[in-house]
């Protein structure tokens, strides 16, 4: 099947459907999402979003919490940006009918998280990401001008390379016409042609065994994009949460809130002691890095799999009234969060970088925008203040949008564009193969290139990786297509960038592998 639309936008997240719902009124736009549209990060985001709304809170206060967490790596200009247009946004997202809880004089009851000098967390009791997807859904579905095409899997972004001309990354004027999509229903691999293409694809969190991503987050447009060769940047800075739910058995790992901690909740070890006072002045609230390496050192200390999070002395009733969703996932294994201490652990998070965007979200490929977590806008640096994410999604969702309105204009839909190439592939029966290439992968980048990093493990993740990269290559060429190989084949991208730019930022003379990307479909 071959589809023209005006604005094709991958993924149905807060990036994805802001985008989608303020460009519908300047032409039709389709949104594709691999999954049901619901099932995003976004979905799952509980603290809440940041913003500045009442004194004494200033956006220059905000501006020094998001710098000083990012280790100053951020791009001031980005983040004055993204906070100055932080009230108008978060404006807008009740607008739209996302409801933010209130205190009983009608205030915002803002909360307050790790590495933020105020309380400017605008939330919705402990389930906030919910609150805003279903509301975003809601107009979504409403829209006249929007298709949303569930269970459809973006595959590659349509360059000049399918044209037939060799492209790299330093070939001037590289443009996107589209994508290829699976339509997971039937097997079809459609071509959707486009003037704008979005990519709001999410993170990448699936690229190491614990993480508090779902499933959906295995960096699928960072690799279409870097496969495309559009820039990238700063993927070695992987955010790990501090505060997962220890539960072994568990996929992923269940996010205990940082508002939590921000609520009066104490970091302690198995004998109850508080340890983090060691590390930072500011405590169970100093920024997530700091508590992440913090935990880590304890737990190597200790022996344990795990530290504690202490609620006890927190006043029962408001504790289960801002937190119910912990209060219940918590019972439902057994642990009473006003009367036991909650096996906390890190957990992969976020990734602060991705394809490279400007201040309008363009990336390095004409008409080709990205927004939300796929996208590096410089606004985290080294480590993203909590509560950031959704809001740089929305503000430069935004951005795009206007930009690409004004311009969609003057641009055409290429003629001439291949069908997907199917020739040369067999029925696949090597579904086994994948998933434990999958965990490999996972089990490489958790034990090589995780919290603590060194040239050695560098260096030992880099060797397999380049193994199973070999092999997933030679499969995929003969595979018909499934969204399990595709993600193969993005997370060993993701999982390359990252060793690569981990071992670029430590000026590692010693690796000097390259893994080369045969092109040979599509
Ligand atoms: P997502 O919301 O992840 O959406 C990605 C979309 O892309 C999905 O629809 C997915 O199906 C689709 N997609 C992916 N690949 C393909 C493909 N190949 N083809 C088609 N579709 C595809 N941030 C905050 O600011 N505040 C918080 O309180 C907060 N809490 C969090 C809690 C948890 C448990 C997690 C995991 C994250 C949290 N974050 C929080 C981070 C934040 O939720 C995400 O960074 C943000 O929601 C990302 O939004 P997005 O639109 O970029 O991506
Ligand atoms: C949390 O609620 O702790 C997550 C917030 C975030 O990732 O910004």
């Amino acid at each position: 099947m071959r589809k023209n639309v005006d604005y094709l936008v991958l993924g149905s997240g807060i990036a994805g459907l802001s985008f989608a719902l303020k460009v519908a009124g300047r032409g039709r736009v389709c949104v594709v999402t691999k999954s049901r549209a619901e099932e995003t990060a976004t979905k799952y985001a509980q603290g809440g979003i940041a913003a500045v709304m009442y004194t004494p809170d200033t956006h220059e206060k905000h501006i020094r919490d998001t710098m000083a967490a990012g280790d100053e790596l951020n791009d001031e200009e980005i983040v004055r940006i993204a906070i100055t247009e932080s009230t108008d946004r978060v404006r807008e997202l009740i607008e739209w009918g996302t409801s933010f809880d209130k205190e009983e004089n009608g205030r915002y009851d803002l909360s307050r998280e790790g590495g933020h000098s105020e309380n400017r967390v605008f939330h919705h009791k402990d389930n906030t990401g919910l609150e805003i997807e279903n509301a975003l859904l809601k107009k979504i579905m409403d829209h006249p001008n929007i298709d949303i095409l569930e269970k459809h899997f973006a595959i590659d972004l349509i360059t000049q390379h399918h044209l037939g001309m060799s492209v790299n990354s330093s070939t001037p004027g590289i443009e996107c016409y589209g994508a290829y999509v699976l339509n997971q229903e039937n097997n079809e691999i459609h071509t959707i042609l486009s003037r704008i293409t979005m990519i709001a694809t999410g993170g990448a969190g699936n690229v190491y065994s614990t993480t508090t991503n779902p499933e959906i987050a295995t960096g699928d447009g960072i690799a279409m994009a870097y496969r495309a060769k559009a820039a990238a940047e700063n993927m070695e800075f992987i955010q790990f949460h501090p505060t997962s739910l220890y539960n072994p058995d568990e996929k992923p790992s269940f996010l205990i809130t940082e508002a939590l901690r921000g609520f009066g909740a104490i970091l302690k070890t198995r004998d109850e002691k508080e340890f983090m006072e060691k590390y930072d002045e500011r405590g169970s609230l100093a920024p997530r890095d700091i508590v992440a390496r913090a935990i880590d050192s304890e737990m190597k200390q200790s022996g344990d799999d795990h530290v504690y999070l202490d609620c006890r002395h927190l006043e029962e009733n408001e504790l289960i009234r801002n937190f119910p969703t912990i209060y219940a996932k918590c019972l439902s294994i057994n642990i009473d969060i006003a009367n036991d201490m909650i096996p906390v652990v890190p957990a992969a998070h976020y990734i602060c970088g991705g394809i490279k965007v400007d201040k309008y979200a363009r990336t390095s490929i004409r008409n080709l925008y990205a927004s939300g977590e796929c996208a590096s806008t410089g606004l985290h640096g080294a480590n993203r203040l909590a509560s950031n994410s959704l809001l740089e999604s929305a503000v430069f969702s935004h951005r795009a949008a206007q930009h690409a309105s004004a311009n969609i204009g003057s641009i055409g839909f290429r003629e001439g564009i291949p069908d997907w190439d199917t020739s040369g592939t067999v029925f696949n029966e090597e579904m086994i193969l994948i998933t434990q290439s999958m965990k490999e992968v996972q089990t490489l980048m958790s034990s090589y290139v995780g919290i603590v990093r060194s040239n050695l493990r560098l260096k030992r993740a880099i060797d397999r990786l380049k193994i199973i990269y070999h092999e997933t290559e030679d499969l995929y060429e003969r595979s018909v297509l499934t969204p399990r190989i595709c993600e193969l084949r993005n997370i060993i991208n993701i999982a390359y960038l990252i060793i690569k730019m981990a071992a670029k930022r430590k000026e590692s003379r010693g690796l000097h592998y390259s893994l080369d990307y045969p092109r040979k479909k599509g």
